[in-house]
């Protein structure tokens, strides 16, 4: 596809037959299969200070907490009765709780233990780093560069370089060589972010050939520099929105594992799910985080907990799932 092709996609008057094209290549490449993906919140003690986010280091509002060896595998344990198959291991970046020695025995537990397959999103690290957790068998790597223009990513990040390569890319790339499956993403509707750069990110995601596609709207958390602005996105924020995106991004990376994401079904907790699986993604992440824990992690407000490892709401998943004519598969 080319800038033009997608610019005009995402600003036509309607979107119902992008949609629909979406759908047929995600039923031809995925068939009618969902996977649903484990999401464990490690640890809301993040040492960074990204202007975006509710957890950086900056805010003192934030309840900090992280789960112990033994919790996380608990967590597993449950990925592993509901038929899940993957856990992901997602934590504020933090290099000094998340050592390289000890995500390596976590992942080694988790695999001999629960048979789980392990996703690990624990932010920038160091090639060696990813090596070590790719020898203890971790499968996957996701890692959102959250934009490519450079100027914005530098602004949003502080300490983050603005010349040479684009640090999470140049990430990416290196876990690729290193045998991961990569995923990567954006946040849609980052003040400063522009619909050019928009377009440059989504055919980023294909140059990267990405095995996975994170997308969700941003949204502004009133305890954050960026949430506290008034500045303006070129990109909307919205479910019609981001859905425009998931179908984008099915048509440029036909095989892609693409999440609804649960920051979609925050801004819509009725809908958002149905839509995303409605506009080719093929993935859903239950949060297994132990309940008392889950308040800490307030990347943004109102982040809903989709779902509680409760059979009650996983079978209204499953109903969900059943009315668009989909299927939960393992894996
Ligand atoms: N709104 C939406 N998404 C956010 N993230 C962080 N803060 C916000 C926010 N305020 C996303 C980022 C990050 C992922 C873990 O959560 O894209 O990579």
């Amino acid at each position: 596809m080319t800038r033009q092709e997608i610019r005009t996609i995402l600003t036509a008057p309607s979107a119902d037959a992008l949609f629909k094209e979406a759908q047929a290549v995600r039923l031809q490449t995925k068939g009618t299969g969902v996977f649903l993906r484990g999401l464990i919140e490690l640890s809301s003690i993040c040492l960074r200070d990204c202007l975006y986010c509710g957890m950086r280091h900056s805010n003192a509002n934030v309840r900090r907490y992280a789960l112990t060896d033994d919790e996380i595998v608990a967590c597993a344990a449950l990925a592993q009765t509901l038929h899940f198959g993957t856990v992901v291991l997602q934590a504020g970046e933090n290099e000094r709780l998340w050592t390289r020695e000890r995500v390596a025995h976590l992942i080694h537990r988790i695999k001999v233990e629960t048979g789980q397959r392990v996703t690990l999103s624990l932010g920038e690290r160091s090639e060696a780093d990813t090596a070590a957790w790719r020898e203890a068998g971790a499968d996957r790597y996701l890692l959102r560069f959250e934009t490519t223009d450079r100027a914005l990513f530098a602004h949003i990040h502080p300490g983050a370089p603005t010349t040479g390569d684009h640090p999470r890319i140049a990430q990416l790339r290196r876990m690729k060589a290193q045998g991961y499956e990569i995923g990567s993403g954006i946040m849609l509707g980052i003040p400063g972010q522009t619909l050019d750069s928009l377009i440059e990110d989504l055919l980023t995601f294909q140059a990267l050939q990405l095995d996975m596609v994170g997308l969700g709207p941003y949204l502004r958390h009133p305890e954050t520099p960026l949430g506290q602005g008034d500045q303006d996105s070129e990109v909307p924020v919205s479910v019609d929105f981001t859905c425009r995106c998931y179908a984008v991004a099915r048509l440029l990376l036909p095989s892609a594992n693409i999440p609804s994401t649960t920051a979609l079904s925050s801004l819509d907790p009725e809908a958002g799910r149905i839509r995303g699986l409605s506009s080719g993604a093929n993935v859903f992440m239950p949060n297994l985080t132990p309940a008392y824990y889950r308040e800490g992690y307030q990347i943004y407000p109102g982040k809903i907990c989709v779902v509680a490892p409760q059979a009650d709401s996983l079978s209204a998943l499953h109903d969900t799932l059943h009315s668009l004519g989909l299927h939960h598969i393992e894996g």
